[in-house]
């Protein structure tokens, strides 16, 4: 069986983790929440170049995956290089679906929703740059996102108007496609959709699944059990933990 160690400050990965259930292999996954520096998307970048680098490379001596997925784009525009300098294990990134909403949009405008770290970073003037140098980009950051979606996994209600007023720019700009660049916000797909705004989403957990099988098909396996463990840094609240073992997690784990 393969082991596969999902990474996120929260419960964005689960989003990542949908597409991964759905891969033939059966898998040992283990994810992590680093909860007690959550959220991300506000950190200072070295510092949180230090934290994940610190907590992956423990996190990589003690449970020994054979694929680690940091199901996090504010992570993985800023730790990728360090991690995969440290580590020797394939280490797969999440990023922007810039490439695919340049590639869908009509009208050439296109939106960037993600965390306030990651539409402010180099990395994605780079990727833009080098994908999408014929559209017009709107980026909206937003934290209140992140915790919104946070709360819809832990039980709360969704209020649509603050959805509106996040998405508004893309409609004020005419953007056709929007990238979720933060693996949070495929969570709240259906509350989106249901604003009935016309726009369109577009997430890389597909991509991410692709990427995972194409490096598990060199893992052969021919266990078929499949077990999933949730490590935190931080106590999980009644309801979080609740959804979680509905959304199949069976052991809790505080580090
Ligand atoms: N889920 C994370 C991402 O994909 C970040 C959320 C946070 O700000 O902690 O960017």
């Amino acid at each position: 069986m393969s082991s596969i160690l999902i990474f996120d400050s929260g419960i964005g990965g689960v989003s990542i983790l949908q597409h991964i259930k759905q891969l033939p292999h059966p898998l040992d996954i283990h994810y992590v929440a680093d909860y007690a520096a959550y959220p991300y998307g506000e950190k200072e970048e070295n510092w949180l170049i230090k934290r994940i680098d610190k907590l992956i490379t423990n996190l990589e001596h003690n449970i020994k995956p054979d694929v680690i997925i940091i199901a996090c784009n504010t992570a993985s525009t800023l730790a990728l290089p360090t991690l995969r300098h440290q580590l020797s294990i394939p280490i797969i990134g999440v990023i922007p679906a810039i490439k695919t909403a340049s590639r869908l949009s009509e009208n050439k405008k296109i939106g960037l929703l993600a965390t306030p770290g990651t539409i402010s970073r180099i990395y994605m003037d780079n990727l833009i740059k080098e994908f999408a140098s014929d559209c017009t980009v709107t980026r909206v950051g937003s934290t209140e996102l992140v915790d919104i979606a946070e709360k819809k996994l832990a039980g709360s209600h969704i209020d649509p108007h603050k959805l509106q007023k996040i998405i508004q720019p893309f409609i004020d700009n005419q953007c056709d496609q929007v990238v979720l660049g933060c693996t949070h916000f495929p969570l709240l797909m259906q509350d989106l959709l249901a604003l009935n705004t016309g726009l369109h989403f577009v997430d890389s957990g597909s991509a991410i699944a692709k990427r995972t099988e194409h490096i598990l098909t060199e893992h052969a396996s021919t266990a078929h059990c499949i077990d999933s463990t949730f490590y935190s840094t931080q106590t999980l609240g009644r309801s979080l933990t609740e959804n979680l073992l509905e959304i199949g997690f069976k052991q809790f784990k505080e580090i």
